[in-house]
């Protein structure tokens, strides 16, 4: 039966009704759904708005009906939405006393509730992965502290680095991200039961109480705003995807890094794929998903932004559409996280390879100019001095480790240090400002994520 069946006459049409009808996604907001009017049916019976005993009555039987959803007993089914699924139920088990549940009440204020509460544990869920996946980069980080390794500019060998530095890179967005889902939660964690359609109700409502019993720590501050409002559910797909953008520039490395000409990283059989008709293939796919799914967060931002640009106040059914995309771009970051985190645990850093692929490409450059500086020349004759160097050593097949010492004087001041200055462990080891990759200052940073992981 509808919630609205009295107004109306004729049936709904068949195309128009499945059309409206939110069930088959919005059902997944049963457990805050039920608990919701919970807490809203105590408060109604506490103030006298409905008789004790109803209220006592509707509570166990909604209690029951959640029990028997978690249980597989109860099907949700057959309804225009999850609200109206409940309230039906609820009557069909209990008789007429069940019509009071909605005193008070309108499902704008308890879907903005519903979403509220799932959002709320969302953002918990992502914060304690996010969290894993930055202790799993830290733990493999500090595995590493010499593994030494290119660091790249476009994509381009820069200078020596460890491997590390870069994964804390990736373990300081992860924090970010969870700063950023922390943030979220703020906003999210309003309590806005008791707005009812846009006006509130005349009923005396205790708005606070339900707030405790729901463990809300504040409650919306006006009525159309609380219905209407959305932001909390976009400052959760943009902080989902952010942390995706970070998720998939890491896929990218790890896709560069596993490829035939890189070797740097192995990931294990349990986490690639092979080819049907290339036998010698195993393939990131892992990796190439998140990438590609992250299109699809950037997708449930876009669209979600898109729904809330041009709709009046208060409630408008065009929210609906709301669930759909935060739905989505929960289960994918959630996914890609779990994905990613034990694709991670289980790769093998060929770090012999990394460290003889850090002398190519003239790494050494910049510490090879330094050197110079140390002499008194001033670092842009230095950094000249050494430009032609490289183009020498490009046109005679050498690299700056293998010039002789005179090959070296035709160009400036040097010496037989040179050859200690321009090695990539020297260049890291004298790395001592914050920020550095020298196994130092990449101690005290990876004690520092580790507390502020520990914390958050
Ligand atoms: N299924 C609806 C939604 O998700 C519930 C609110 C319906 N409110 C209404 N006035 N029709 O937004």
């Amino acid at each position: 039966m509808k919630l609205w069946y009295g107004r109306f006459r004729d049936e709904v049409n068949k195309a128009a009704d499945s059309f409206n009808s939110s069930l088959s996604f919005d059902k997944r907001l049963y457990r805050c759904d039920i608990t919701g009017s919970i807490a809203h049916c105590t408060m109604l019976g506490e103030c006298g708005i409905i008789p004790k005993d109803d209220a006592k009555k509707i509570t166990d039987a909604l209690k029951g009906i959640l029990s028997d959803i978690d249980e597989g007993k109860l099907e949700i089914e057959n309804a225009e939405d999850i609200h109206s699924f409940v309230e039906n139920e609820l009557v069909s088990r209990i008789g007429s006393v069940g019509k009071k549940l909605h005193t008070g009440r309108s499902r704008n204020d308890q879907v903005a509730l519903d979403i509220r509460m799932y959002l709320r544990d969302a953002s918990r869920d992502i914060i304690s992965l996010l969290r894993k996946f930055a202790l799993t980069l830290t733990e493999t980080a500090e595995k590493n502290l010499r593994t030494v390794m290119p660091a790249f500019t476009h994509l381009q060998k820069a200078q020596p680095t460890t491997l590390a530095h870069h994964l804390a890179a990736y373990a300081e967005m992860l924090c970010r991200d969870i700063s950023r889902f922390e943030e979220a939660e703020k906003r999210i964690n309003v309590m806005p039961l008791g707005s009812g359609a846009c006006t509130s109700t005349s009923y005396p409502i205790n708005r606070a109480r339900v707030a405790e019993l729901l463990d809300f720590p504040a409650i919306t501050a006006n009525s159309m705003d609380a219905v209407s409002d959305r932001d909390f559910a976009l400052d959760f797909i943009y902080a989902g995807s952010v942390a995706m953008m970070h998720l998939s520039r890491f896929s990218e490395e790890i896709i560069i890094w596993s490829s035939d000409d890189y070797k740097y990283i192995e990931l294990s059989d349990s986490y690639s794929t092979g080819s049907s008709i290339m036998p010698q293939k195993k393939n990131p796919d892992m990796n190439e998903l998140i990438r590609g799914k992250t299109g699809r967060v950037y997708g449930d931002l876009m669209a979600l932004l898109t729904v809330m640009k041009g709709i009046p106040l208060a409630y408008d059914k065009d929210m609906q559409e709301d669930k759909e995309s935060v739905f989505d771009a929960y289960d994918t970051l959630r996914a890609s996280l779990v994905v990613f985190d034990g694709l991670l645990g289980e790769a093998t850093f060929n770090t012999r390879r990394m460290r003889e692929c850090t002398d190519g490409g003239f790494t050494s450059a910049t510490e090879c100019a330094d050197y110079l500086v140390g002499k008194g020349v001033p670092f842009r004759d230095a950094h000249a001095i050494v430009g032609r160097l490289v183009v020498y050593c490009i046109e005679n097949g050498k690299t700056l480790q293998n010039l002789t010492i005179d090959e070296y004087r035709k160009f400036g001041d040097f010496d037989e240090g040179v050859y200690n200055a321009i090695g990539a462990e020297t260049a890291i080891s004298r790395r001592q400002a914050p920020g550095s990759p020298s196994p130092d200052r990449m101690s005290e940073e990876l004690a520092a994520l580790k507390a502020k992981l520990a914390k958050s």
